[in-house]
């Protein structure tokens, strides 16, 4: 294995009821809840309704930061900042999925800092001599791991570009995650965040290094439990079991556990932020097009994990294939699991219907150091044209 430091500063409470048993002693030392949220689907689910009763009942004043959108922009992020400020919040909390979580550990360190947070952070990422507002997540959707991380992944929509980094000062100070919430998440959100799992998975699974390691057997075992348990939620979606072993998958793999002693790839993530940051595409849903295509490319480069892959994860018995053979029908299984799943498989369903953009988005693309064969603009432009229709 490659070395590592480890550390993660978050706290975990989860199971059903942890949001009625530990948000009102976890908020005791604030006095301001910035209280966040996306779109509404935390009134409609009585989520909203069960946070600020249990705010209410104990004193907080609650400054509400509502409307948080998929693909947060660097707008928001401001306007956050600014609320946060104006009220003297001592506290952020977080209610939702990944975009609420990065949009409010955007607005923790910008509500402290005082240049400007897009120059001096994402676009030329250094340390900033600021602590973030304390920060608390309450997760509504399972799939990006962001309630464990120092993540934050913001559109700058004037520049088109959407990128993050992770950050550890910018880690929760707790995660209550009750599985039960993500109940009402609707069947197309949860396959797309299912998949969300399953790519930051393989994303650190197929890189150096290839020798034995404990990290390629976890997310063995994790690629699996997300296929069978994503098989689970779609054919009772509130099926208990499915739901937390969904829900602790997606941290468990992002989490920085699984990665350690990885290189890392992490080449689709880039290819669909600059999606995401030009057609405002759905995260999910935008790398389960691309995956499959994208390792049609380096299959090659790093054969004996695609071989691996095949075996271990999709259970393909060797017979007289050859290894390129079985690592192409391990790639297969996952194009056919993606189908089967109902997620899209061409840009064009994903919403991007003008091929004449490719081009300037493959080439505002990052190239990742970690893949198995370091990407060109130019082969990055195939992958999105072979994705196209
Ligand atoms: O906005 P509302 O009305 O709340 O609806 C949301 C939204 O429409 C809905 N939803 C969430 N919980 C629900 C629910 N609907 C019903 N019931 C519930 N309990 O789901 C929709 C999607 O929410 P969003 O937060 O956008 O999804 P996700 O968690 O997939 O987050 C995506 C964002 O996270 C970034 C992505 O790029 C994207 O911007 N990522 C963050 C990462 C990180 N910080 O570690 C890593 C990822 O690779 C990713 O890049
Ligand atoms: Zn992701």
């Amino acid at each position: 294995m490659n070395n590592f430091i480890f550390e993660n500063a978050t706290k975990v409470y989860f199971g059903q009821g942890c949001v009625k048993e530990y948000l009102s002693c976890l908020t005791k030392s604030s006095s301001t809840v910035l209280l966040a949220y996306g779109g509404g689907s935390v009134k409609r689910n009585g989520v909203y309704d069960e946070v600020t009763g249990i705010l209410k009942a104990a004193g907080k004043t609650i400054v509400e930061f509502s409307g948080i959108m998929a693909n947060p922009t660097y707008a928001k992020v401001q306007e956050g900042a600014r609320l946060a400020r104006e009220h003297h919040a001592d506290m952020i909390l977080a209610v939702g999925g990944g975009s609420v979580m990065d949009c409010c550990k955007a607005v923790s360190l910008a509500a402290r800092y005082d240049g400007d947070i897009w120059d001096n952070f994402w676009a030329r990422p250094g340390v900033i001599s600021v602590d973030p507002l304390p920060l608390g997540v309450i997760v509504t959707v399972a799939g990006t791991g962001s309630e464990c991380n120092g993540g934050a992944v913001i559109t700058n929509e004037e520049k088109k570009i959407k990128t993050g980094r992770d950050y550890p000062k910018l880690n929760p100070r707790f995660a209550l995650m009750d599985p039960t919430y993500t109940y009402s998440v609707p069947a197309r959100q949860m396959v797309s965040g299912g998949f969300d799992i399953l790519s930051h998975i393989m994303e650190t699974y197929f890189s150096g290094p290839n020798e034995d390691n404990v990290s390629d057997d976890i997310m063995e075992a994790l690629m699996k439990s997300v296929i069978r348990n994503l098989r689970a939620a779609i054919r009772d979606p509130r099926d208990y079991t499915a739901r937390s072993n969904l829900m602790w998958d997606a941290t468990m793999a992002e989490n920085r556990i699984i990665k350690m002693g990885k290189k890392c790839d992490f080449q689709c993530h880039n290819m669909e932020h600059q999606l995401g940051a030009f057609t405002d595409c759905n995260h999910g849903c935008g790398l389960a097009v691309l995956h499959p295509v994208y390792y049609r490319h380096i299959y090659k480069d790093g054969l004996p994990k695609f071989v691996r892959f095949a075996e271990n994860v999709w259970g393909i018995a060797r017979g007289c294939q050859s290894d390129e053979e079985l690592a192409l029908a391990g790639v297969n299984a996952l194009a056919a699991f993606i189908k089967e799943i109902g997620l899209p498989t061409t840009l064009k369903e994903l919403g991007v219907t003008d091929e004449s953009m490719l081009k300037e988005i493959a080439d505002s693309c990052g190239i990742s150091a970690g893949s198995y064969r370091k990407m060109t603009h130019e082969e990055i432009l195939k992958i999105f044209q072979e994705c196209y229709a």
